[in-house]
Parts: C-alpha cells; structure tokens; sequence
C-alpha cells in the first residue's frame, strides 16, 4: 500500500500535537502539512517542544493547504462546519475532532450548543467515532467525527449495560475528574497558576455538552436521561468517571465480568481492571498518559442494586488523537491498532 498523503488543519493546539506524534511514525502515512494562522512558516516544534529534531516540518495557513487523502480537523467548536465544503474539496476522507458532526438530531443540537447548526444535511454523513461501536460503518464511510473525550469513557464504561437493557433508564449519575489539557491550549483567568494549582473545581456541575453524546450513544430507542457533572482536577491529563448505575435486575460480580467480556474481550484498548489486592485495583488516569487504552473496572453495592463504574482514559489519546488514529485505520482497512500499540508509563 502507497503511504497515504495526510494533513492537520488546526495543528498547533494539544489534540493536533498529538496527532503529529503519532501520525510521524504511522508506517501508512506520509504527514504533509500542518495548519495554524498564527504560527506559519515557523517549526511544529515552536509549538510543540517534544517534538524537537523529530521533525523538520514548519507550519502552514489553511489558504495553503494542498489536496490530500485524510484531513484531521483539530480546531475549536464551530469552525469545521464553517468551511466543510472546503475541507471536502481538500480530501476524500475527514476526521473531524471537533463537537460539529457529533450530534444528528438537529433539535438536540440547538438545545446543547444554543444556535442552529450551518450545515444540517452533512450531520449523518459524519459516524460518531467511537470504534468499538461503529467500527462496521467506519469501514465504508468517508467522514468521522471523533467523540468528545468524557463522552467515550463514559459511553464504553456503560455500552453493555444499556445495549442489554440492564439499566435503570434515567438514574444513571455520571462524575468525571477531569485533566487541564481537555481546554485546549489558550489560556484563560482560570489557568493562570495560581489560580488553578492545587484546586479543584466543579466547572460544569450539570449542563455538560457530552451529556446529549452520552444519551445519543445509549438510548437504543427508548430515550434515557443521564446526570452528568464534570470537576477539573490538578492533573494535566487524564479523564477518571466514578459513573453509579442502577441496575433494573440484581447482578454479581461474575455476571459483570461475564457481560464485559461478551463486549470487550476482543476490543485491542479497552481492559477490565479490578483487583483484590495491590494499590491499582480500579482504573487510574496517570497510568494511561499517552497510551489509547480505555481502562474499566466496577464495584456492586448489593443493597440497593448500585453499580459503581469507574472508568478511565487519557483524553488527548483515546478521547482524542488516538482515538482518531484508531478511525483513520479502521477507514483504510488496515489493522486498527496500527501506530497505536503502545501502553502508557510506570512509574510516572
Ligand atoms: N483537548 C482535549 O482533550 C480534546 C479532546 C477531544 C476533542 N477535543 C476537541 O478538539 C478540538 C481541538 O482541541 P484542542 O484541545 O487541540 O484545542 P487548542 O489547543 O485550542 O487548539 C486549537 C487549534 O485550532 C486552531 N484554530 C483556532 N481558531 C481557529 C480558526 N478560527 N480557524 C482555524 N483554526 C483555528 C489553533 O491554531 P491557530 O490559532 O494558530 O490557527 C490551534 O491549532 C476542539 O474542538 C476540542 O473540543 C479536544
């Protein structure tokens, strides 16, 4: 297979830094250009450091852009349905990262994100691209949207329960602890240092825009409700979902195990943790820092038929760039661990 000509629009952000790292050594890709408007002409590595000598390519403007096979789109909400038509001129293939295809209800679109979508009749062209969901549609399909990363943890940790009907439909209550990189990389009043070291804030206590994902993704006909709260810890990356499900039917712990490896024992990236002894016996974000693995381990509390779900990811791997790696191959029918099989560090 001919390496395929790939390029980044909006790559001198956090998800575009990461794409560059993993798409430089992807044995199918030949990485050509990389868009930011206020860092053209100058190395990728003035943006991103740890790619210094790895890589002698310089940014360009989007007004530059060449045709190419695969675009990635790694800019802020809004701008991709901007200039779609644009993008699809530029490339067969389109891996949005954004929030913009996300949604395919156009009233639930509104209500979350407050305006009228620009593009309404592109929405179902766009597969949501969580892979181990819809991996068969990817196949075929030339565009993806990546889903948002509190959305992905928090859909694979409750996939099964929902697809098999476990699930009591509207009590779900859903916390993530969330790392400072899911902003992006422009700063703001609440990243100044002293500010935010050392805090730990309740940003989006109810309202959070992942939550019309999550409820898209599970409510298999029957419309659920979800209660999703999201707090910014003091961590850099990393997504941990403490997520209580109730479940409509008492189960043990071995009709859990049972029910995650009918869905996931042939999945590459996600693993069952739970263990009786040792200091890592649930999930832990800092262990995944750069790895694609979404990690999902559980707890029953028998009184009152409560499931404690905690899942993990880090956000700019399997809740973004790596993820998206993970589509990318999906689309070309290459393997779809291909540049991606790789764990994460320990110690850190
Ligand atoms: N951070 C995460 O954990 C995460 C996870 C999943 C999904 N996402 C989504 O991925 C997208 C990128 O996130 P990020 O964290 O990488 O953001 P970021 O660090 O703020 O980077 C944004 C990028 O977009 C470019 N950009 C900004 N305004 C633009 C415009 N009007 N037109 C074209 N390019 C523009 C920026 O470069 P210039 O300003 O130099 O052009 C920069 O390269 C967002 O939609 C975000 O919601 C983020």
């Amino acid at each position: 297979m001919n390496k395929l000509k790939v390029s980044i629009v909006g790559g001198s952000g956090y998800t575009g830094g990461e794409l560059i790292r993993l798409l430089l050594f992807h044995p199918n890709i030949d990485l050509r250009q990389i868009t930011s408007e206020s860092m053209v002409g100058k190395y990728l590595y003035k943006s991103h450091p740890n790619l210094r000598k790895v890589t002698q390519l310089k940014f360009s403007s989007i007004s530059e852009l060449e045709k190419c096979d695969v675009l990635f789109l790694c800019m802020p909400h809004g701008q991709s349905q901007k200039n779609i038509e644009v993008y699809k001129e530029l490339a067969d293939k389109i891996i949005d990262l954004s929030a913009d295809f996300r949604l395919k209800n156009l009233d639930t679109y509104k209500k979350w994100y407050g305006h009228d979508h620009e593009k309404p009749n592109l929405l179902n062209e766009f597969v949501y691209g969580i892979p181990e969901l819809h991996r068969e549609r990817m196949k075929t399909s030339n565009y993806v949207s990546s889903a948002g990363c509190n959305a992905t943890v928090s859909i694979l940790s409750l996939y099964p329960f929902f697809k098999e009907g476990l699930a009591e439909k509207d009590r779900t209550v859903i916390e993530v602890k969330v790392g400072t990189s899911e902003g992006g990389n422009k700063f703001s009043a609440s990243s100044h240092h002293p500010e935010r070291a050392g805090s730990l804030r309740s940003y989006m206590p109810v309202q959070h825009r992942h939550s019309a994902e999550i409820i898209q993704e599970l409510s298999f006909g029957k419309l659920i409700s979800v209660n999703f709260s999201a707090t910014s810890v003091d961590m850099v990356r990393g997504v941990l979902a403490t997520i209580h499900l109730f479940t409509n039917q008492k189960l043990e712990d071995k009709d859990i195990w049972k029910l995650y490896r009918k869905y996931y024992s042939d999945e590459p990236f996600i693993r069952i943790v739970k263990e009786k002894e040792g200091i890592y016996r649930y999930p832990e974000p800092k262990l995944l820092i750069g790895s694609n693995y979404c990690d999902i381990g559980f707890a029953i509390d028998e009184e009152t038929n409560r499931v404690v779900i905690i899942g993990s990811i880090d956000n700019m791997m399997k809740g973004a760039a790596g993820q998206a790696l993970q589509a990318f191959n999906i689309m070309h029918g290459l393997p779809e661990t291909t540049g991606l099989e790789f764990p994460g560090f320990h110690p850190i």
